[in-house]
């Protein structure tokens, strides 16, 4: 392990090291504590992870609460992040108490005050697993002159609008629904995951540790307990 400042960086060989290493590193985390409460990415990044989590914690519990949605899909499309979480990790795990949004909401102002709700009864979360977008996004905090600090309805950049995951969805949304900078960096714990040398530009960006809104990653720079763990095709 490389420790850079509050960063505390694994580097992996390739996707499925990076898959174990950050299963184990969530795993370990849920366990340390009851009731733990993770805030989880979705997209393609974190997904073997999520599986080796699915069967490494079986029979626990803990509570789970979406980092963020794209607006306009349901949480039967496919496409969505709750579908993802859904499938990966509240079904097989029978996991009870979550929150997820439903990006279909006519009011998504509606699915805002929920996710605020929920964090102010549930917070603080307890480890944030994030994905970084190639432009520097984290959730749908997307690159611009100012961040928001808590959950918002966020216009997608061009970027996450041309993001595989929804590459072959029938609807392109133009909005995402997130948590904001603010709530992520209230979490007790950040794990960073990234791999591929698409990420590897980025990563070098965010290495420079200028701390910018427009590179939201950045601003992890400002949490005192971050983990990156990526594979080495992802580092500069
Ligand atoms: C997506 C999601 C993020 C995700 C990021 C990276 O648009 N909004 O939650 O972490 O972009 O995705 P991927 O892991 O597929 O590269």
């Amino acid at each position: 392990m490389h420790v850079n400042n509050n960063f505390k960086w694994q580097i992996a060989e390739d996707y499925e090291e990076v898959s174990r290493l950050a299963a184990s590193y969530i795993c370990a985390s849920i366990l340390s504590k009851s009731n733990f409460l993770l805030c989880t990415a979705s997209g393609n990044t974190p997904r073997k992870a999520y599986d080796l989590v699915a069967e490494q914690m079986a029979g626990k519990s803990f509570r789970l609460l979406a980092l963020d949605e794209w607006a306009g899909l349901s949480p039967d499309n496919p496409y969505s992040s709750a579908f993802q979480l859904n499938r990966q990790l509240v079904e097989p795990l029978d996991l009870r108490d979550h929150f997820l949004f439903n990006g279909k909401n006519e009011n998504p102002q509606n699915e805002i005050d929920k996710v605020q709700q929920y964090l102010s009864e549930n917070g603080p979360i307890d480890l944030c697993v994030l994905g970084i977008g190639t432009n520097g996004h984290l959730g749908f905090n997307e690159p611009r002159a100012f961040l928001e600090p808590v959950a918002h309805l966020s216009k997608l950049s061009d970027t996450s609008r041309s993001h595989s995951m929804i590459a072959a969805a029938d609807y392109i949304p133009e909005h995402g629904l997130t948590l904001g900078i603010g709530d992520i960096l209230r979490s007790k714990k950040i794990l960073l995951v990234a791999n591929g040398s698409h990420k590897r530009d980025v990563l070098s960006q965010l290495l420079s540790r200028h701390i910018t809104p427009q590179l939201p990653a950045s601003f992890l720079w400002l949490h005192h307990d971050v983990t990156c763990i990526c594979d080495k095709a992802a580092l500069p």
